[in-house]
């Protein structure tokens, strides 16, 4: 798809600058405006709409950041990319907050501008097209294999997107389970380091006994062992991105290590001689509280800020509004294909369990629980195919998520036939969470079916007699609703 963009805003009070800019770009094709002044610049958005606009943060009179204040109130959907000197990373970093598309370091690499004005274009033709079509289309967003229409992930990934063509420092937070190695994945897929190695460190099966090797790398002999050469992580990661996944269970002297590295810039590899010098851009996750770890002097702070670069907060999955049905869906037909099953559905009242329960696990807890559903079920994936704990799943994440980790098993799965199922679940507890479970269920279910018993028994999946048993059993009446 060609995009056909016509005109360029450049502000910038040197004139060079704008001289420059309708060189490289012109080349392409585009129409290069200048402005030196913010009037200059607001009286020419005013009038020429420009499709993009070059922002420098250093104006004389106004600064760039309260420039783009002005813009955003007079075209709040304008694009706008900063311009930055060096040293001035942070303020670039405080306008994409503001909303500024993307910053890009004076001097400007002419190949790299053309990418990135290209890109940006780009995403905003894309944005636009989406905008027209229907909304059950433009709910979904993915670079392959990454799901999330809500809000909440749209603007991860508008984050994304910004950030990858940077070599800004990125860390990653989020619970467990929110897709922090995938987005790892995509900043590198979407950087100018593409093409090299995305290598991850897990820094918390790291034994501290190999922290340094692992780091380093080793030269043949330098340890009973060495037997034979060994390039580090930072070395095999040159040019490439460094994922430190988990980067809060790193221990300290591990810590210490790594901080030295980010100041240098070089390793030397373990029994080596000379220091290498070596190009990488770093991605940082953890699930952790960083903050509570430094207070407990278990992080260290210079380690904090080093990473603390840009930052991407992933949502947890029950607060991603609409993402639940997308993902299902996704995750029943990978499954179905990849399993070889025939699942064509998700019955409307597991979905509603589903709907119900916290997901501490997140993502990939859904992940286990549709794979397991679809090993379970027939034509229809239905509450008795949901692990145990999600039928009892409205409140507590951390009592859940422990429930969660000890129960990622087979056999806990409630049936509601005769106790054959219960009788494996092995602790008083669990039976009792099953039981109530169990009754939460039917309840609803009959809720649902106007207490057509027949008609919740066959969504239930159980014979009529077993539910009146059940009924029966659990003391349960039809009382009306308050
Ligand atoms: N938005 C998404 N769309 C599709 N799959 C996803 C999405 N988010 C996560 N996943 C999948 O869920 C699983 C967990 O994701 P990932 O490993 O990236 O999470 P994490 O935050 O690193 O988790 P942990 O903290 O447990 O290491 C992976 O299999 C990943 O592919
Ligand atoms: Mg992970």
């Amino acid at each position: 798809m060609k995009i056909a963009p016509s005109k360029i805003l450049v502000v910038d009070d040197q004139p060079e600058i704008g001289w420059l800019f309708g060189k490289v770009l012109g080349e392409d094709g585009y129409q290069v405006l200048t402005a030196g002044t913010g009037e200059e610049a607001l009286a020419k958005i005013e009038k020429e709409h420009p499709d993009l606009v070059f922002l420098d943060v250093k104006l004389p009179g106004q600064d760039g950041i309260a420039l783009l204040r002005s813009i955003q109130k007079s075209r709040p959907k304008q694009l706008v990319i900063m311009l930055t000197g060096h040293g001035e990373v942070k303020t670039a970093v405080e306008a994409m907050k503001l909303g500024a598309y993307d910053y890009l370091t004076k001097p400007l690499p002419n190949d790299r501008l053309k990418i990135i004005v290209r890109n940006a274009l780009e995403t905003v033709g894309l944005s636009r097209e989406v905008h027209g079509l229907k909304q059950e289309a433009s709910k979904r967003w993915s670079w392959d294999r990454f799901i999330g229409g809500s809000p909440q992930m749209q603007n991860v990934f508008e984050l994304v997107r910004k950030v990858a063509t940077h070599d800004v420092t990125v860390l990653l937070r989020g619970e467990s389970g929110t897709g922090k190695e995938l987005v790892a994945r995509a900043v590198h897929a979407e950087s100018l380091r593409q093409a090299h190695p995305f290598v991850p460190l897990d820094c918390a099966t790291l034994p501290e006994a190999l922290v340094e090797s692992e780091i380093f790398g080793y030269e043949r002999g330098a340890f009973t062992g060495a037997l034979d050469r060994k390039p580090g992580r930072f070395e095999r990661a040159d040019n490439g991105t460094l994922f430190l996944d988990e980067v809060g269970n790193l221990a300290p002297h591990a810590q210490m290590k790594l901080l030295r590295v980010l100041q240098e810039g070089e390793v030397e590899r373990l029994g080596g001689k000379e220091a290498i010098t070596v190009d990488v851009r770093l991605i940082a996750a953890t699930n952790m509280d960083l903050e509570d770890l430094m207070r407990r002097g278990a992080f260290r702070e210079d380690l904090f800020h080093r990473l603390n670069v840009f930052v991407i907060s992933l949502p947890p999955l029950r607060e991603r509004e609409g993402d639940l049905e997308l993902l299902s869906k996704y995750f029943l037909e990978k499954f179905n294909r990849d399993l070889n099953r025939s699942a064509a559905e998700i019955s409307d009242e597991a979905m509603a369990i589903m709907h119900r329960y916290a997901w501490p696990g997140n993502i990939r807890e859904l992940q286990n629980t549709l794979k397991s559903a679809v090993i379970l079920a027939g034509d229809s994936i239905l509450p008795q195919h949901l692990p145990v704990r999600l039928l009892n799943g409205h409140g507590g994440t951390q009592t859940q998520l422990e429930t969660w980790n000890a129960s990622e098993r087979h056999g806990e799965f409630l049936s509601v036939q005769p106790a054959s199922r219960a009788a494996g679940v092995k602790t008083a507890s669990m039976k009792q969470v099953a039981k109530n479970a169990e009754r939460d269920l039917i309840v609803e279910t009959l809720g649902n079916c106007h207490w057509n018993k027949a008609q919740a028994a066959r969504q239930l999946g159980v014979d009529y007699k077993t539910l009146y048993n059940k009924i029966k059993a659990y003391r349960i009446t039809q009382d009306p609703e308050p």
